[in-house]
């Protein structure tokens, strides 16, 4: 909703735009509607007279007009110059004849208390009416000092100020105004009019890079400690020109993380104003827009205590800082001293209150995690969602936890296969130490070697169309055989594996021409684990043995015990095995 400032007053119009637009209100001048309307001040009070003004700039534009009216309250006077504050000595005399010709008529006064006094009225097109008043005590000077500000403003000195309002910056004059506080009080004025509570919003920026634990319980901290009704997440852009390191996620990746860590943390949005901006962004700009949006709305700006000591270095803290109440996460007592002289100085600059929000949060850093994360530590920092998402995009290097791969291979056998997959761990580990294999690989297509044991027939065929597999689907019976094809394709679908993991794990059951060091091993490894001795095979402490001392040798007699057991079972081999042992050592049994 646009609002017309019904005044021809320069300087009340800067004054009135500066504060409505810190309070989240978007407004025009008369000029700027393309109307000039001049209303004769007849009302025997400020509010009768902000009404006039109101309801014409209303009637002429068809917006809803806010006007004030204001005057100065000199006690020993009897009230005046009071609403004829503008006319005062009779009309036609300059600012400066005004205030020349008040501080004449105060000469040799001892008492000179007096105040501003400031009506807001707004009409609206449907006739609606909202009204606020607000005061500013002090005294009147013995001359003019200052050049800021306008009307009386060098011959008025607010209580407890040793300056005249003309010396005043104007943020300084806004915050303790007659004008500053009616508007302020009329902006709750109007909430209540449009029937909602004073909403409470704050905004928590940061790269999310990747979000984690710490973030949640942060983002908990503040909505509890502040109060809010809503809390709106803005995960950073990046900007275009910084060096971006390899595996690192793209902006919509760091934005759907950062939407799955707050989708359970009520009352939270995650907006993507900064990460979809082609530019940097400021935080100036994003307040801003975010304030637009909430018309009316208290906005708390969420900043780490390091940042909070630089606010007055922000681009446009000033504006920033009408826009939104800082609200500081601190750790603890070691900087509430640095935290407080902080604010003080906020306070006297830009007339703003800190918040203060104890943060309880683990101390955890986004870059902490990401130097963890590669050497498979972190994932208890991040939430199972996004350490899956992490690790199937293998983002930032990430390599998996041991236990929580295992705990994902597992809840996938049944419970009766788990001792084999265990087993198969454990003797691939001592085979690829014994041949010089990557351990960590070996593990890897180890645990995950069986994933898709479980599934029967038509699950099989789900997982191969969906990663567009072009070879035989499984028919009734045959479904063990394809277990190898579609873990190779989970493996990489699911946890991100590297094609030599992967190829371990689609010809672990069946052995092809030409396996690597790695394939050989998770082959074997599941023919010899230590839970094979209770199935009593046939000569399985030979190849045991083998394994050990001739890889190849050891690889060779899989085969061959492998083909004499199918045919023992009445299974036909398969032609891949014949093609693996023949390729070996060319016999053809
Ligand atoms: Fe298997
Ligand atoms: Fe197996």
């Amino acid at each position: 909703m646009k609002f017309v400032i019904a005044t021809n007053n320069a300087g009340k119009l800067r004054e009135m735009r500066e504060i409505l637009a810190g309070l989240g209100l978007e407004t025009v001048s008369q000029a700027e509607a393309g109307i000039d309307v001049e209303v004769e001040e007849t009302g025997a009070t400020f509010i009768e007279n902000a009404t006039l003004k109101a309801e014409a700039a209303c009637k002429a534009t068809g917006l809803p007009a806010i006007a004030d009216d204001s005057g100065l309250v000199v006690e020993a006077l009897g009230g005046a110059p009071g609403v004829h504050s503008k006319r005062y000595g009779g009309g036609g005399l300059s600012e400066g004849g005004l205030y020349a010709y008040l501080l004449q008529k105060m000469n040799g006064l001892e008492q000179r208390s007096a105040k501003f006094v400031s009506s807001i009225v707004c009409v609206f097109p449907d006739g609606r009416l909202l009204s606020a008043e607000g005061e500013c005590a002090g005294a009147i000077t013995g001359s003019p000092r200052g050049s800021g500000g306008f009307g009386y403003d060098p011959v008025f000195q607010p209580e407890g100020s040793s300056r005249t309002m003309a010396e005043l910056s104007p943020a300084e004059k806004n915050a303790i105004s007659h004008r500053g506080k009616a508007l302020r009080s009329f902006k709750e004025a109007l909430r209540i009019f449009n029937g909602g509570k004073i909403m409470r919003i704050g905004i928590l920026g940061g790269t999310f890079n990747p979000p984690h634990t710490g973030h949640i319980g942060l983002a908990k901290d503040a909505m509890a400690g502040l109060a809010l009704d809503r809390l709106i997440i803005v995960p950073a852009g990046i900007p275009p020109h910084k060096d971006i390191p390899k595996n690192a996620p793209s902006a919509e990746m760091r934005l759907h993380m950062t939407r799955m860590a707050f989708a359970e943390v009520p009352n939270t949005d995650v907006s993507d104003i900064e990460i979809m901006a082609s530019d940097v962004c400021y935080s100036v700009d994003t307040v801003a827009a975010i304030s637009a949006g909430n018309p009316g709305a208290s906005v708390y700006l969420l900043v780490g205590s390091d940042m909070y000591l630089t606010l007055d270095t922000w681009k446009d803290a000033e504006i920033l800082l009408r826009e939104a109440k800082p609200a500081v996460l601190s750790r603890g007592d070691d900087e509430a001293r640095k935290i407080s002289e902080y604010s003080h100085m906020l306070k006297a600059r830009y007339g703003v209150d800190t918040e203060i929000v104890r943060n309880t949060f683990i101390d955890i850093s986004s870059s902490e995690l990401r130097a963890m994360l590669p050497k498979r530590e972190g994932a208890g920092y991040i939430i199972d969602a996004i350490y899956a998402y992490i690790i199937k995009n293998r983002l930032y290097g990430a390599k998996p936890d041991w236990d929580w791969l295992r705990g994902k291979a597992y809840e996938m056998l049944k419970p009766s296969r788990i001792p084999h997959v265990a087993g198969c761990e454990k003797e691939a580990l001592e085979l690829a130490k014994k041949w010089g294999v990557d351990s960590d690989e070996t593990r890897e297509a180890a645990i995950l070697h069986d994933m898709t044991k479980k599934l029967n027939a038509d699950e099989h065929t789900k997982l191969l169309d969906e990663s567009g597999y072009r070879g035989d689907r499984p028919g009734l019976g045959d479904e063990k055989l394809f277990h190898s094809i579609t873990g190779a394709l989970a493996a990489r679908e699911r946890f991100g594996v590297s094609d030599e993991v992967a190829e371990a794990i689609k010809w672990h059951t069946t052995g092809k021409p030409g396996m690597s060091a790695l394939e050989k091993i998770i082959y074997i490894a599941d023919y010899i684990e230590p839970t094979r001795d209770d199935e009593g095979i046939e000569g399985i402490d030979e190849l045991r043995a083998l394994a050990y001392s001739d890889l190849d040798e050891a690889l060779a007699l899989g085969f061959r015990m492998s083909i004499r057991d199918m045919r023992e079972r009445g299974i036909e081999p398969n032609r891949t095995t014949y093609d693996a042992l023949a390729y070996l050592t060319g016999e053809t049994p």
